[in-house]
């Protein structure tokens, strides 16, 4: 079927692969599986995801309300968790947020303090520490840089000695990780710091970060699990993104404009880093499909908006392209569409399944009417 461009399509064989590696792992180990809804909170993503998993993880009071109405989940029947941790913990928002999520951890002991007495006694609560490991060199990425606005000082943390006032502790410290050292590091140093205050929790999240489809050897974690839940008689949670949804959309966008300028060659698309804005933040060249590193052919691929740096970087190709030409920018899935606008009044992509049997159901097609009501 020819698609209309710019054209995100999710791959559900590929999204069901990524929850299958986690069910194993879950399997073995016993951890419990949360999907970082933040990541893309599709509704179509989430009913696929949730027979793989015990709930979700969200960060707003918008998140949490999707998750329950999308899935007719009600956390506090126990059917299924939802998991707030955020530090824009509004006042005005705790008591529905007491409604619909089944934990929440504070991020601060300045939130501890002042909102715990308002959480109903069915919702578990937790605190964020910031471990103070840095494993990511970029601090743009990195939760535990110094002065860290995420998550309680480990120091504070134990200073306050108020572990065992709360249920459970909450750190997510990596991004795109492909090896367990750093969670391995993080374990070892809360259990130096608190002992056998461990013992009187009833869980611990490792947050997310980690890329379990691209990791070979799972045992390290699957022993880590075991032996927490086996010493410490606790529950053990990851909250995973990017893992399951990251490499399960691709975004096909046409080439609509070509030109030389100042001796290079720039094609202009009919997508812009307004539906990928990472690209901009963290100025990164996405990958292409087209892309042959010995292609002849250089073209700087931009994005259709006003901005001189909407501009996906050099890359090279076998034939020289031309208006028309398909575009597919690959690994997606995560932390894009999510983040994309209509800025210059241009539409959002829409949105496509494509199914195990490679039918494509189209499932979100934005018009004007969307544009007008954000802005009328
Ligand atoms: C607290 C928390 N948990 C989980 C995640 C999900 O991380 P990822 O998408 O890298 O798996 C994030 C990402 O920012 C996060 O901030």
């Amino acid at each position: 079927m020819p698609i209309k461009t710019p054209a995100f399509i999710l791959n559900e064989t590929q999204l069901v692969s990524n929850l299958t590696t986690l069910a194993e792992i879950r399997e073995k180990s016993g951890c419990k599986v949360l999907y970082a809804m933040k990541a893309l909170p599709c509704a179509r993503v989430l009913e696929i995801t949730k027979p793989f998993i015990e709930g979700f993880s969200v960060s707003s009071l918008f998140e949490a309300q999707l998750a329950q109405e999308v899935l007719g989940a009600n956390s506090k029947e126990g059917k299924f968790e939802v998991h707030l941790t955020t530090p824009a913990l509004i006042a005005d928002e705790l008591y529905e947020l007491t409604t619909l999520c089944s934990h929440i951890n504070f991020n601060s002991l300045t939130h501890h303090a002042r909102y715990a007495a308002a959480i109903e006694n069915d919702t578990s609560v937790g605190l964020r520490v910031n471990p103070k490991l840095s494993f990511l060199n970029d601090d743009r990425f990195n939760p535990c840089r110094h002065h860290s606005k995420l998550g309680i000082d480990i120091d504070a943390l134990w200073q306050a000695n108020q572990i065992e006032q709360v249920s459970g502790l909450h750190f997510h410290t990596v991004f795109a990780a492909t090896n367990f050292t750093p969670l391995i590091q993080t374990i070892d140093k809360l259990r130096r710091y608190f002992g056998h205050s461990l013992e009187k929790l009833k869980w611990i999240n490792f947050g997310g970060g980690y890329l379990f489809h691209s990791i070979a050897d799972y045992q390290p974690f699957i022993d880590l699990v075991i032996e927490l839940r086996r010493e410490l008689k606790i529950d053990c949670y990851i909250e995973i993104g990017n893992g399951v949804v990251g490499n399960v959309a691709t975004l096909t966008a046409s080439l609509i404009d070509i030109f030389e300028s100042d001796g290079k060659t720039i094609a202009i698309l009919d997508t812009s880093i307004n539906h990928n804005p990472e690209v901009f933040e963290y100025q990164r060249s996405p990958k292409i499909l087209e892309h042959n590193e010995n292609g002849r052919y250089n073209v700087t691929l931009a994005g259709g908006t006003c901005l001189a740096g909407d501009i996906f970087g050099e890359y090279h190709f076998k034939h020289p392209l031309q208006i028309g030409d398909k575009i597919t920018f690959t690994n997606v899935g995560a932390y894009t569409l999510i983040k994309a606008n209509r800025f210059n009044g241009h539409n959002l992509p829409d949105i496509y399944l494509q199914k195990a049997d490679e039918t494509l159901e189209l499932l979100k097609h934005y018009t004007y009417e969307d544009y007008q009501k954000q802005w009328l």
